[in-house]
């Protein structure tokens, strides 16, 4: 299977799981519900697909990983949520529909992508039919608490709106970049390969890996932001040079936006050689991640 199989297989495969870990939509809070439902939907399932590869990687099943995987999702689909809202990008469509707070409304967006983080971390609390261990699925839940709040995800999202209208400084738009995106990656990656038992000069391989990829992948966004089409990406574009944000495209033009792409690919490059399916899967998500077109 390639690289393109293999992550429609898994796409396929979260889309159909994820609505059944999320409640039912009735009840007084039945909007609440639907928003956290609709914004689940759609995507391309990069951070789940790392989850699952990282744990196959390191000999866990699939089946019992994937509760850890609908958590990546989860948290990266209430990022999303809370990055289209008013007041921070003011994003009227994602995934190619009307973001949560078009199709809902401002509260019902905010509070869904509350409910969604919350919901994230329940699952990872629910892992028990698995192998891992105890210690592990705590390390976990430590770990994803880190790489997603103040210090990880939502640091990186109120840099991102601190740089708005700044002079582009390199050091800031790498703060920016590490945490809003980064951070969430590393954590997919790390999540799937602690709970499978990973020893930790393999956790340290995968975590430069799963860094360089998550910078890769926040660069070439922003390349996209600049030179894709909107029915492309399911999201406006052109919105980073409208808002007057930190990017790599603002920093040093497309073509050095692209140049940088290469190079940290190939350093996730070098990381993804030493580990177990490198080269059925790690090398080859660096280059899918470089080329990617949506
Ligand atoms: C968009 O992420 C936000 C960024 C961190 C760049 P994706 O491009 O993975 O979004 P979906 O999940 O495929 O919609
Ligand atoms: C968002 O970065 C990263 C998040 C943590 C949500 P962007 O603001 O560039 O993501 P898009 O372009 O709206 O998907
Ligand atoms: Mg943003
Ligand atoms: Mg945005
Ligand atoms: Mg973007």
């Amino acid at each position: 299977m390639d690289i393109i199989q293999r992550l429609g297989a898994i796409r396929v495969m979260l889309d159909r799981a994820i609505p059944g870990f999320l409640p039912e939509s009735t009840g007084p809070a039945h909007r609440l519900l639907e928003a956290m439902r609709y914004s689940t939907s759609g995507g391309k399932r990069i951070r789940g697909f790392i989850t699952i590869q990282a744990a196959a990687a390191f000999g866990m099943e699939t089946d019992q990983v994937l509760p850890a995987a609908v958590a990546m999702e989860l948290m990266h689909a209430a990022s999303l949520i809370h990055d289209d809202m008013p007041c921070i990008d003011d994003s009227p469509t994602r995934r190619g529909v009307s973001s949560c707070h078009m199709q809902f409304d401002e509260h019902t967006a905010l509070l869904a992508g509350d409910a969604l983080i919350i919901k994230a971390f329940e699952l990872l609390a629910q892992i028990k039919d698995s192998p891992a261990r105890p210690e592990a699925v705590v390390r976990v839940i430590g770990e994803f608490a880190q790489a997603t709040g103040a210090t990880g995800l939502i640091g990186g999202e109120a840099a991102d709106i601190e740089g708005e209208r700044q002079p582009v400084n390199e050091e800031m738009l790498s703060f920016i970049h590490i945490n809003k995106t980064a951070k969430l990656i590393v954590a997919a990656a790390r999540t799937g390969a602690i709970l499978a038992g990973a020893d930790e000069d393999a956790l340290g391989i995968l975590t430069e890996y799963a860094h360089h990829l998550g910078l890769l992948f926040q660069i070439t966004d922003d390349i996209l932001d600049a030179t894709a089409t909107e029915a492309q990406l399911g999201k406006p574009v052109g919105a980073d040079a409208a808002a007057q944000k930190m990017t790599y495209p603002a920093l040093m033009g497309v073509e050095g936006a692209r140049r940088r792409a290469d190079e940290i690919g190939q350093m996730a490059v070098v990381a993804a050689e030493k580990l177990p399916d490198g080269s059925d899967v790690w090398i080859p998500l660096v280059h899918l991640v470089i080329a990617r077109q949506s």
